[in-house]
This record gives structure tokens, C-alpha cells and sequence, in this order.
């Protein structure tokens, strides 16, 4: 057993991120400011879109996108069931109806057909999730959405850096918003944080007031030397903001995302070619030829036609040895708000549901050492062949 616990995610912060914090702090400018501006302009030119809006989480980023593209009441929204809760709390917030897609359990992404099965009249967005950093099927999203008429929303909380078809994630057109997530244990971290990427100018510039409580000027227009102190509410809107402690450490980490992404898909390739025959465990799908996958998570299925232990107490067992796993995602259907809000039943998204029982998160983080990888490969192979059935 290993000495000491190995969590199943940890960031990275390079020496220079640590010292623009301190030198942020010292300045006397903590909130939305000129490090703001400067991260905002790297993913710019990273993502080539022409707005991208520093938020202060992916929450936040999805919650004000869909506002400021005009959806709400009387709208739905279709996604995936198969996401963490703020995919679809966000279009909850933002007044309209969330409906759901099932999956397909190989690619755990939202299945384009299914999507075409759920659109109504009142149908006025789909939100995609790249699951894990796994690119949807972009191509069959985008006719649906030309072919109804409907905007896309990419809920890309796991996929800085990934590529569809050469082309990045983040790239947006016409009305379409991408938004990323920088919460600890994602591609890069800034504490907490989050971009709305956006080509649509109207809907960019709604994003930038009400991520300032619908404040026509936001702090640095008003407080700085030559700001002016009087402002108009001219939208409802939040305090969504980014800080500039937090962009200062994503401007160091956006340095490091090519060898971070890099480091993760090797020791995904060691993963992968270490089960490629252990019994008990179903390994993610090939990745599409001509798509690049940002390895957010490696979320094996856990077996149980196999086995004769649940995912749960195979999670357990892992605990044990000193290893730490997670679960991404429970099927969203079993949740008991949504069940009681909108009646829904996890039976009826039976790729979701059968996903949702037997996923699991192995320790996936670019400072693993190769003895870290070795831990939990063996780990992992030991208690699967003392649980055979
Ligand atoms: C798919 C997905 N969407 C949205 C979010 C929300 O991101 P944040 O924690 O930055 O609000 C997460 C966070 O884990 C996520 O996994």
C-alpha cells in the first residue's frame, strides 16, 4: 500500500503564477483589472474569438451566456444528462426549461439524434458537453442547430485545448458561445474562474455588463486614475467578475497548458495500454481520427457483469490503498430536485443511468510521477482480479 494518499486530481502552479499573485496583491488592484484584460486577450488569440470574458467560474460563464443570447422563460434548452449539476441549473436560472439527450455510453457524449428526437417549437438552444475533453459531434450539432434554427451554447468545462476536427474548442461563429471552466482540478486552474468565448458583438457586450451587475462601467472604469465615477444599470446582471489574482495565476497557466495536456494524454496512453486486457474494466472509446482530446478526466466503466463487487465499494477498496478516485458524473435524472421540478426518470436515459453507476475518475494530474501512474495501475489490476466473479 502507498504511504501517503494520492488524490485523484492536484494543480499545478508554476513559480511565475505564484509571484504575479503576490505582486497583484502588493499593487493594491485585487478585483477586475489590467490582469483581467491580459488573460482575456491570451485566450483571445488562443481561441481565436473575438470576445472572451473573464468570469469567475464556468457557472457563472454558462448562466450569463445564456442570458445575454436571450434565453428564458418559455424556452428550452436541450443538454445532456450526463453532466455535473450547473449544466443544467444555469439554463434552470436563466428562466428556461432544461430537457434532456441521452448519451452514448462509449463516447459519453450527447448522441445528435437523440437531440433531433427532443426538439419542439419552444426549442432555442442545445448545450453540449465535451465530456472529459471528448469533442461531441460537432458537425451533426451544428446542421441541427442550422436546420431548427437553434443557438449552441458548448459547455467546454473539460476541454481547453481539445480540437474538433483540427479545430479548436473555443473557436466560436454567428451566436454560438463556448465557455470554460478553471475550477482546480480542470486543464488549468485559477482557484475558481471560468471564459465565455463569443463572436456575436451584442452578446458579448451584455456578458461584460452583467458580469458587473448590469453596471455600464465595472470597477476599473470608475476607480482607476482615469475613471469616471457615475454609471447606468442598463441590465439586469450578477457579480459574475473575474479577479485579477485569479487571472494572474491563469496567465502563468495558460504557459503550461501544452505540456500539461501533454502530460495528460501519456499517462492516459500508459492507462490504456496497461488494461488494454484487465478484466472488470471498460476503457474509454478510441478518440476520432483528426480530433484531440484534453484528457480533463480518464473515467473508465467499472464492470459489474464481471465482478462481484459494485463501482462504490471498488472506489472504496481504492480509498483504501490509499488512492483517490471520484464520480463524474451521477445521471442527472437522479437527482431529487429535478425529479420533483420536471418528473424526470432516469429510466428513461438508459445510457446515462447505466454510465452513471459504473464511472469512475483514476487519479489523472500532470505532476503524477511514474511511480504515482505504476500505484494505481497496480493497484487497480490487484483488486479487479481479487473481485472476478
Ligand atoms: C461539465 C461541467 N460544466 C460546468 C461546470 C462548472 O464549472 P465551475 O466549477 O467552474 O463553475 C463543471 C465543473 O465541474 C463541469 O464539469
Amino acid at each position: 500500500m502507498r504511504e501517503t494518499f494520492l488524490p485523484f486530481a492536484k494543480p499545478s502552479i508554476a513559480q511565475d503564477g505564484i509571484d504575479e499573485v503576490v505582486n497583484c496583491i502588493k499593487s493594491g488592484w485585487l478585483t477586475i483589472g489590467p490582469k483581467t484584460i491580459a488573460f482575456e486577450q491570451v485566450f483571445k488569440d488562443f481561441t481565436t474569438s473575438p470576445y472572451c470574458i473573464g468570469v469567475n467560474s464556468a457557472t457563472a460563464g454558462l448562466h450569463l451566456a445564456l442570458m445575454a443570447l436571450g434565453i428564458g422563460k418559455g424556452d428550452e434548452v436541450i443538454t445532456t444528462p450526463m453532466t455535473f449539476a450547473s449544466t443544467v441549473n444555469t439554463i434552470i436560472l436563466a428562466g428556461a426549461t432544461p430537457v434532456l439527450a441521452d448519451i452514448d455510453r462509449r463516447t459519453l457524449n450527447i448522441v445528435p439524434a437523440n437531440i433531433e428526437a427532443k426538439i419542439t417549437p419552444k426549442t432555442k438552444a442545445i448545450m453540449p458537453v465535451h465530456f472529459a475533453g471528448r469533442p461531441c459531434d460537432m458537425k451533426a450539432i451544428k446542421e441541427i442547430a442550422k436546420k431548427h434554427n437553434l443557438i449552441i451554447i458548448e459547455d467546454a468545462a473539460h476541454a481547453l485545448g481539445a480540437k474538433y476536427q483540427g479545430e479548436r474548442i473555443g473557436k466560436t461563429e454567428g451566436k454560438n458561445a463556448v465557455v470554460f471552466s478553471f475550477h482546480p482540478t480542470k486543464n488549468i486552474t485559477t482557484g475558481e474562474g471560468g471564459m465565455v468565448c463569443l463572436s456575436d458583438e451584442a452578446a458579448a457586450e451584455a456578458v461584460y455588463i452583467m458580469r458587473q451587475n448590469g453596471m455600464s462601467k465595472g470597477a476599473w472604469n470608475r476607480y482607476a486614475a482615469k475613471g469616471k465615477t457615475h454609471y447606468d444599470i442598463s441590465l439586469l446582471g450578477l457579480k459574475y467578475n473575474m479577479l485579477d489574482i485569479q487571472a494572474a495565476i491563469g496567465i502563468s497557466q495558460m504557459k503550461q497548458l501544452d505540456y500539461f495536456n501533454k502530460r495528460r494524454t501519456e499517462i492516459v496512453a500508459k492507462y490504456m495500454d496497461a488494461f488494454k486486457d484487465t478484466k472488470g474494466l471498460i476503457l474509454p472509446a478510441p478518440v476520432n481520427k483528426g480530433d484531440l482530446h484534453s484528457w480533463h478526466i480518464f473515467t473508465p466503466l467499472i464492470d459489474t457483469e464481471v465482478l462481484n463487487i459494485t463501482r462504490d465499494e471498488f472506489m472504496k477498496l481504492m480509498g483504501e490503498q490509499n488512492i483517490g478516485t471520484a464520480l463524474h458524473y451521477q445521471a442527472i435524472p437522479t437527482f431529487s430536485y429535478y425529479q420533483k421540478a420536471f418528473g424526470w426518470n432516469v429510466k428513461d436515459y438508459p445510457e446515462a443511468e447505466y454510465v452513471g453507476e459504473h464511472i469512475v475518475s483514476l487519479p489523472l494530474f500532470p505532476a503524477m510521477t511514474e511511480q504515482d501512474v505504476e500505484d494505481v495501475i497496480n493497484t487497480t489490476k490487484q483488486i479487479l482480479k481479487e473481485h472476478l466473479k
